[in-house]
């Protein structure tokens, strides 16, 4: 099938094969237990219709035609787009990239990365930002976007991709996913959850030869697993999320792709997923192991190796399911999952063709350009404008997302009649063009996106210093990182201060970081931190803007007296300028908050998180989640250390006050959830074993070089048959082929037991804006407090919800609600495996402000009654 639209552009392809072997963890306390056989799906409500028809589809496909639509058809493979079954009229799907928009193509708009959407604390911008990629991914054909990212969590602050993602709190990050999924699957794409799990690092995230570099290992407890990294899945799952992507990293000792427990167990039984699982770009290891552990989809269909025209899949799985080892139901299943997707999503009623190839910007190319130097010449790219208006929303996002940290004298917002000197490469975009690296492999000017197959190409970027220019008449720049000599400063001067850093896809090394920030640290990258320096000893009016993937310390500059304002920019994407600008003159508040923490020190956090495993060479290398639940501000908090700037902290140009709270209980707990409903309707995959000349290819059919077909040679196929009769495949431990009679109690419908999602409590809380002379917008942050001595180890607070205001003049309130599930007030007991309410009506406390250490307003469970306060629940030493 697909048109493997490239989530790799860079292959390090090894000339040396060698048969890759599932290695097993060191650590022997965290294993894989073996989950067998893959649940079917079909059996939840909103899914019915859907796999009715693809069922009836899928049965009138052929053991060729069945296979044939369950991997890619190549690495490199080119846009043309035919059908994967010409017989049944199912077509070929493509699937791209990235995680801000549509990856590789011309005319579409660079979105801010996810972790600046995270920052807005902003549920409808980041429901438009998903909307207006998946209008863009449809203009172009793509049938199934790669993204949204949860995984990495950001559980490691140098960790590579934490930026794709949402910010470093399961809550924050469930509520991204589940409005970006709604918005591009409103469109009728595919959205992709990805990537499950445990890929919180870069380097030796991927096995790419068995000797050379074999995969780390997540060893995840199963209560972390479900209360931190799974959590954001869940929310996808219930969401209605088509697609899902697995990582390249081991989990508990074995490979994502072959994770029975992972796949099978947690993703398609225990949250009922319905849609199709694929394993990342050259992931797959083994062909029948990995059907077996419940994969449906091999991308980009080559083996670790490409480009040799050797599958796992295709070919073999029509080979291995003839033989016998892999059972018809399965096969059945994955095609069925696969095209219900389809069905779901209502592609089978119209979908655009796929206008572009990722591999040339020509109108004009080789059709297959991995069968080079065979392939023919056509039309590939048709330069469909997809635009709109979308540069609307990514501004309002690039703008909502800016966080002030500190804001000494007022120095923010500046007239723009003040005389400007700005420093920093950061403020102009790349000389050489802003798509001069590939992927946005280089940290050279702006940096509106991190590296890798997360990126976008810019048709523009609208850079701080145009922008700047554009607004103030005295404006000095100096495009450079070292501090320049300058002329004696008046009083009236104001320096502004362009740092970044930047981290991205492993696949490149920039600037000695490998992915993650391994050289830099959290340190601005070209010496930022120095330039800062300088110019707080030069000028008396300071504003630092950072561009950023994560965290930074600070701690060099952030006391300076002239260090005045701190802005952080995050990723901004196409619209770093205007979006910058509103906010430094004024036309704007700043409103966005911290998605993660920002400490003093690196190793204020645990060196679980902050050391980055290294290669184990031969065996291995362990990542072991030995902190458990605390991570970013949960491991402060716990620790008492206080940050330099909290979670959820972001100050305006304006105060907010939060007055009259009220609480409300709306559902009444019990210690567990109602029984979970029953699996219905799960049709009959069951199925005899074609006859072999299905998989026989037909004598006139010409081949393209390289292509992945399904097909085998007739004596191939019969020998094969002959094998179902004689040979038994030595299936792993804990095999079964018998569908389970007992499922988890914790599932039960998309997400889990549909009673996880049920209403508990609803509050609410006036904010009010205090100051006189600015409009802006706030914050509402919610934070659970568990009761003390619950008889679970629970963190001090966690976020649960968070809405944000209107735009609010001077004196103007907003009754803003928030609301809180069972599942909110739940811990996952690895006992009876289920979520536990662990004091029904107990002394919960719900804390409510503008940011993790910001909570002035409480309300009591037990009591149902709400007051304000100065003492909040974080004590630090
Ligand atoms: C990993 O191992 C731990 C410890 O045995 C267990 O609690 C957890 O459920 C396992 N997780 C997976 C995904 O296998
Ligand atoms: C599989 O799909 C390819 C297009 O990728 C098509 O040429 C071929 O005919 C299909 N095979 C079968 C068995 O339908
Ligand atoms: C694919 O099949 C559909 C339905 O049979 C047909 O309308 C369409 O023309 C085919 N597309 C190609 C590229 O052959
Ligand atoms: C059946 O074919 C698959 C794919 O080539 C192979 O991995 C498996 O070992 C074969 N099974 C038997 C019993 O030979
Ligand atoms: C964008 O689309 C227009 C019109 O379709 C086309 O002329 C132009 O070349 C495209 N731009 C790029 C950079 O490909
Ligand atoms: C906001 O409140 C703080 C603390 O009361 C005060 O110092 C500051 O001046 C206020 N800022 C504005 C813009 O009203």
């Amino acid at each position: 099938m697909g048109v493997a639209k490239l989530a790799l552009a860079l292959l390090h392809v090894v000339a040396v094969a060698s048969t890759p072997t599932v290695r097993r963890a060191t650590a022997s306390e965290y294993k894989a237990l073996p989950y067998y056989p893959a649940p079917f799906g079909g059996w939840v409500d909103e899914w019915t219709s859907s796999y009715a028809k693809a069922k009836k589809l899928v049965d009138s496909m052929t053991l060729a035609e069945k296979t044939n639509i369950t991997a890619g058809t190549g690495l490199f493979m080119g846009y043309v787009q035919h059908n994967a079954s010409d017989r049944v009229g199912f077509p070929q799907l493509c699937l791209n990239d990235a995680a801000n928009g549509v990856r590789q193509t011309d005319n579409v708009t660079v979105f801010p990365d996810g972790i600046t959407a995270g920052a807005t604390f902003d549920k409808n911008l980041l429901y438009q930002r998903g909307a207006a990629i998946g209008k863009e991914a449809r203009g172009k054909g793509v049938n199934v976007w790669l993204g949204p990212s949860v995984g990495p969590l950001g559980r490691k602050p140098k960790g590579g991709r934490n930026w794709e993602g949402f910010g470093a709190d399961p809550v924050l990050q469930a509520v991204g996913a589940r409005q970006t999924i709604k918005g591009i699957q409103e469109q009728g794409v595919i959205a992709t959850i990805k990537h499950l799990i445990g890929n919180e690092q870069e380097m030796y995230r991927r096995q790419t030869t068995d000797v050379v570099s074999p995969a780390y290992s997540a060893n995840i407890d199963d209560r972390t697993l479900h209360e931190l990294y799974l959590w954001p899945f869940a929310e996808a799952v219930r969401t209605g999320v088509g697609a899902a992507m697995t990582a390249y990293n081991r989990v508990n000792g074995t490979t994502s792709s072959e994770n029975s427990y992972l796949i099978n167990g947690l993703l398609k039984d225990e949250l009922g997923f319905q849609g199709f699982v694929m394993t990342d770009w050259l992931s797959q290891i083994t062909g029948v192991g990995s059907a077996l552990a419940g994969m449906d989809m091999s991308m980009p269909g080559d083996p670790l190796i490409p480009l040799f025209g050797n599958s796992l899949w295709m070919h073999e799985l029509t080979r291995a399911t003839l033989n016998g080892s892999v059972p018809m139901d399965r096969l059945n299943d994955m095609a069925t999952r696969i095209v219900a997707s389809w069905y779901q999503l209502g592609q089978d009623r119209s979908f655009p063709e796929v206008n572009f190839d990722t591999n040339t910007k020509n109108a004009v190319g080789p059709l297959y350009p991995a069968a080079w130097p065979n392939s023919p010449q056509g039309t590939v790219n048709k330069f469909v404008a997809v635009q709109a208006d979308h540069d609307k929303v990514a501004r309002q996002i690039a703008q909502d997302a800016i966080t002030m940290l500190k804001n000494k004298d007022e120095l923010l917002p500046i007239s723009a009649d003040r005389p400007l000197y700005v420093f920093g490469t950061g403020a102009q975009a790349n000389s050489d063009g802003p798509n001069a690296c590939a992927d946005r492999n280089c940290n050279k000017g702006t940096l509106g996106q991190g590296w890798g197959s997360g990126t976008v190409d810019y048709m523009y970027l609208d850079d701080p210093i145009g922008a700047i220019k554009e607004e103030a008449e005295k404006v000095t720049f100096y495009n450079t990182d070292k501090f320049p000599s300058v002329p004696k400063p008046t009083e009236d001067d104001v320096a502004i201060v362009f740092i970044t850093s930047d981290s991205g896809e492993n696949q490149y090394t920039v600037e000695g970081n490998h992915g993650d920030r391994d050289a830099s640290r959290l340190n601005a990258w070209h010496n930022g931190d120095a330039l800062v320096k300088a110019a707080a000893a030069k000028y008396t009016n300071v504003i630092v803007v950072a561009h950023t993937v994560g965290p930074l310390v600070l701690e060099e500059w952030i006391d300076l007296p002239s260090v005045k304002s701190v802005l952080i920019a995050h990723l901004p994407g196409q619209e770093a300028g205007k979006s910058l600008t509103n906010v430094l003159f004024g036309s704007v508040s700043p409103s966005g908050h911290l998605p993660y923490s920002i400490t003093h020190a690196e190793d204020d956090m645990p060196a679980s998180v902050v050391d980055l495993i290294d290669s184990g060479f031969i065996d291995p290398p362990q990542d072991t989640y030995s902190e458990g639940l605390y991570i970013d501000y949960r491991w402060l908090n716990k620790e008492k250390i206080r940050p330099r700037y909290a979670f959820g902290h972001g100050l305006s140009y304006t105060n907010f006050s939060y007055t009259k709270a009220t609480i409300k209980k709306v559902t009444q707990l019990d210690t567990y959830p109602p029984s979970r409903q029953d699996k219905e309707g799960v049709l009959d995959y069951s199925q005899d074993i074609p006859d072999y000349q299905e998989a026989v290819k037909p004598k006139d059919f010409k081949t393209i070089w390289r292509y992945l077909y399904s097909w085998l040679s007739e004596s191939d196929a019969k020998a094969a048959a002959e094998k179902a009769k004689t040979s038994k495949y030595n299936y792993p431990d804990g095999y079964s082929a018998t569908q389970k009679t007992v499922s988890p109690r914790a599932g039960g419908a998309q997400g889990g037991n549909a009673a996880l999602w049920d209403e508990a409590y609803h509050l609410s809380v006036v904010v009010t804006n205090t100051g006189k002379d600015f409009s802006g917008k706030a914050s509402v942050q919610a934070y659970v407090q568990f009761p003390d001595g619950n008889g679970y180890d629970t963190p001090v607070i966690q976020l649960r919800d968070f809405e944000k205001t209107a735009e609010l003049a001077p004196g103007e309130k907003e009754e803003v609600k928030i609301s809180l599930t069972r599942k909110d007030l739940s811990v996952w007991d690895v006992k009876t495996q289920d979520w536990v309410v662990p004091e029904v009506d107990g002394a919960y406390k719900v804390w409510l402000g503008g940011a993790s250490d910001d909570l002035t307003v409480v309300c009591y469970v037990d009591e149902l009654s709400c007051e304000e306060t100065t003492k909040g629940p974080v004590v630090y030493a």
